[in-house]
Parts: structure tokens; C-alpha cells; sequence
């Protein structure tokens, strides 16, 4: 038997990915770059067991056990199950390459059947880029089983897209890459964790219970159907990705929150460009622009940037120094019935009143809950083995240890 457990981070796209050109391989229309966020307050963990016992594969994912044949689970385990070569299959009439990675000396590992334990640990309802820190926790901890050498985040790509910017700390660019199988479509880090040292990030959990379009579905629905996709993959983001990445390097706070803000409020306009229409953003979404751009006015400079993925959480960008100020603003305007110590999460925050600052911003304080929590963290590092069996979420029995 052998079980090994990791843990893998989220990520945020400053630059997002928006669109495939091939749905099976998951390979995107244009490159991406993302912040890796710290994993002491949001991860994804998964601990993975082989043994020759175990008379089928089996899948628990946050408590419940789900279905072991969903396409996505099987390409990254296909990816990384057998020994070291290349070797053709056939994929919805396609042939296409697939590496399989494994080393081989594992021998008969190889053959036994897994049990698999994923989880996350902040709520997946607040729709918080769970799949790609899921998919990176699952592929590098199945790396780690298998003893897998190289890069793996071509392997985490066919998790979830996403997913494969999570493989790396720091901040992460998806290269699109050229090759029709795939194999120049990996993630690559162009700055650590440690490089930014001052950068930290606000989620923002908005309220919401209208029903979701998935990324997937909803970028499929834009490659077909926006003009406006085509021309930001073509025309904008190379230009945007070049220079994010001098700022990102320059430590340039202003361009970078520039780029960010300009980045999601174009990819906000291809998804009303989509026909139909995808929305994802909702009035509170929309009343956080408003609330960064009245404080950046204010201050003279740009001090927050925001960023909204397929959902209208809002994920703010700021340094160390502002963090105080922004945060007090936003418990101001939203008040809410949760304890502080509840609405609040991640690293501490210095409250003070700030209502003299919202007069001055001419914003009204809202009625209470529109926001349910807020979570304070910063650039982390990649996913990683924990080797202590207490970590395991699966029993010595091979089931999940909290059922
Ligand atoms: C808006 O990676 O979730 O968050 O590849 O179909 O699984 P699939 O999509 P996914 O899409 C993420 C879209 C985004 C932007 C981004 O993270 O770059």
C-alpha cells in the first residue's frame, strides 16, 4: 500500500484565459497569468492511495464519493498512470499525442487501484477557483505517487484549464503554445512568491444565488459566438501580457492594477458579447469597480486593483500598506450579522472607522450581507507533499477519515 497527501494552491488571473481552441485537449486561445495565492487560508488537499487490495478506483471529493468515469479525472490519471512514452490514441476521431509519465520503476503500483480524497478548505459554494486548486492538488499529489519527473502542468491542463497555473507559486503565465497535441501548453513561473513581497490580496464572497453558467460552457458559447473574443486574443493580450510581466518584474504596482482592471472588464465584455449573453457579475460586483475607482481617485494613484472571475466575487489586488484603510472602507460600506472574527478571514486586519473617508467618497453604507465574508491573503507558493500520516484524509481502512 502506499498513500501520499498534498495540498495545492488557487490561483487568480490577472490576465485571464477565455476560450479553447481544443475542448478535448483544453487548450486556450490566448496566453494567461495568474498570482498563486498563499495556501494557509485557501487550498485544495488530496491524499491518494494505492494498494493491491483495493478492487476498484474510488473518488471522494469534499465528504460525498463521486463518479470515478468523469473525463476530466481519467485524462490527468491516463496522463500520469503508465510508463515513460509516447504512444498514440485516438480522442473524438483525433489522434493525439499523450506522454504517459510515469517512471517506471514503480513496477506493480502501477496496477493497483486507487482510492482518491480531495478536498478544499474554504467553501466551494463561494465559487473561488476551486477546480484549478482541485485539479493541481490531484495531479501533483498523483506526480508524487508515481514519481513523475518534468514539468506536470500539461497534466493539471486537462484537469481544468486553470489549473495548470496553480503547479507553480508565485506569479504563473500560461503559455498557449503552438503544437496541436498540446505539449508546449504549460504554465511557467516568471516571478516567486518571494518577489512581491508587499502584495497582498482581498476575496471578496459576494452573496449570491443565481444559478451559474460554468466557465466551461460559457467560454465555449464566446469562442462561437464574440467577435470581441477573437479580437482581444489576437490583437490585446500578447501586447497585455508583455507588459504586465515588466511590471510584475518592475514591481510597479500602477500598471499592474491597471492591466488587471482593464483585463477583467474586457473579459466582462466579451461575456455580454456572447450570444447569449453570459453574466456574471451582479450589482454588488458592480458597486466594488465603483468603490476602487472612487478610491483611487481620491487618493491620486492607482492603490487597488480589482479582478472578477465566472462568478461576482470580487478579488482586490493592494499592497501591504493599504490593506488597513481598503479593508475598514469595505466593512463600512457592507456591513454585515457575522461576528468580525467570522468576516474577516486570513491574515489580520487593522480595523478603524472609516467614515469620514466613505462621506468623502460619496458611497452609501448598503443594508446588511451583501457580502459574506472577505478573506486577506498574499503571493504563495506552489502545491506540496505533506508527509505527516496524521495529514491523510484516508484511513489506514482506505476511506475518507471524516465520513
Ligand atoms: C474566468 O479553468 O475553470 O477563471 O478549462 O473549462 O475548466 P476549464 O475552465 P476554467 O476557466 C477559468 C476562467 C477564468 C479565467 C482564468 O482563470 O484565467
Amino acid at each position: 500500500m502506499k498513500t501520499v497527501t498534498g495540498i495545492a494552491p488557487v490561483n487568480i488571473a490577472v490576465v485571464k484565459y477565455w476560450g479553447k481552441r481544443d475542448e478535448d485537449l483544453i487548450l486556450p486561445i490566448n496566453d494567461s497569468l495568474s498570482c498563486t495565492l498563499s495556501t494557509d487560508f485557501m487550498c485544495a488537499k488530496t491524499t491518494i492511495m494505492a494498494s493491491p487490495t483495493f478492487p476498484t478506483h474510488r473518488f471522494w471529493l469534499n465528504g460525498k464519493e463521486s463518479d470515478f468515469n468523469n473525463e476530466r479525472l481519467n485524462n490527468c490519471l491516463t496522463e500520469s498512470e503508465y510508463p515513460f512514452h509516447a504512444m498514440q490514441i485516438t480522442s473524438k476521431n483525433k489522434t493525439i499525442l499523450v506522454r504517459k509519465r510515469a517512471n517506471p520503476k514503480c513496477g506493480d503500483l502501477l496496477n493497483w487501484k486507487l482510492h482518491i480524497c480531495s478536498e478544499n478548505n474554504f467553501p466551494t459554494a463561494a465559487g473561488l477557483a476551486s477546480s484549478a486548486a482541485g485539479y493541481a492538488a490531484l495531479v501533483s499529489t498523483l506526480s508524487a505517487l508515481y514519481n513523475v519527473e518534468g514539468d506536470i502542468s500539461a497534466i493539471a491542463r486537462r484537469g481544468s484549464g486553470s489549473a495548470c497555473r496553480s503547479i507553480y507559486g508565485g506569479f504563473v503565465r500560461w503559455n498557449k503554445g503552438a503544437k496541436p497535441g498540446g505539449e508546449d501548453s504549460i504554465a511557467c513561473q516568471i516571478a516567486s512568491a518571494s518577489h512581491w513581497p508587499e502584495m497582498r490580496v482581498l476575496i471578496l464572497v459576494v452573496s449570491d444565488d443565481q444559478k451559474k453558467y460554468s466557465s466551461t460552457s460559457g467560454m465555449k458559447q464566446s469562442v462561437l459566438t464574440s467577435e470581441l473574443l477573437k479580437h482581444r486574443a489576437e490583437k490585446i493580450v500578447p501586447g497585455r501580457v508583455d507588459e504586465i510581466i515588466k511590471a510584475i518584474k518592475l514591481k510597479n504596482f500602477e500598471a499592474f492594477a491597471k492591466i488587471t482592471m482593464q483585463d477583467s472588464n474586457q473579459f466582462h465584455a466579451i461575456c455580454l458579447d456572447t450570444y447569449p449573453p453570459c453574466f456574471y457579475m451582479n450589482d454588488v460586483s458592480r458597486m466594488i469597480i465603483e468603490l476602487v475607482h472612487a478610491y483611487n481617485d481620491y487618493q491620486g494613484a492607482t492603490k487597488v486593483a480589482y479582478t472578477f472571475d465566472a462568478g461576482p466575487n470580487a478579488c482586490l489586488y493592494l499592497l501591504q500598506n493599504d490593506v488597513d484603510e481598503v479593508a475598514s472602507l469595505i466593512n463600512d460600506i457592507f456591513p454585515s450579522n457575522t461576528n468580525p472574527s467570522e468576516f474577516i478571514r486570513g491574515l489580520p486586519v487593522k480595523l478603524k472607522n472609516s467614515n469620514n473617508l466613505r462621506e468623502t467618497l460619496k458611497i452609501q453604507t448598503q443594508t446588511p450581507n451583501k457580502l459574506r465574508y472577505l478573506i486577506h491573503t498574499k503571493i504563495g507558493e506552489g502545491p506540496q507533499i505533506l508527509s505527516e500520516a496524521s495529514e491523510h484524509l484516508l484511513g489506514e481502512n482506505g476511506l475518507p477519515k471524516n465520513s
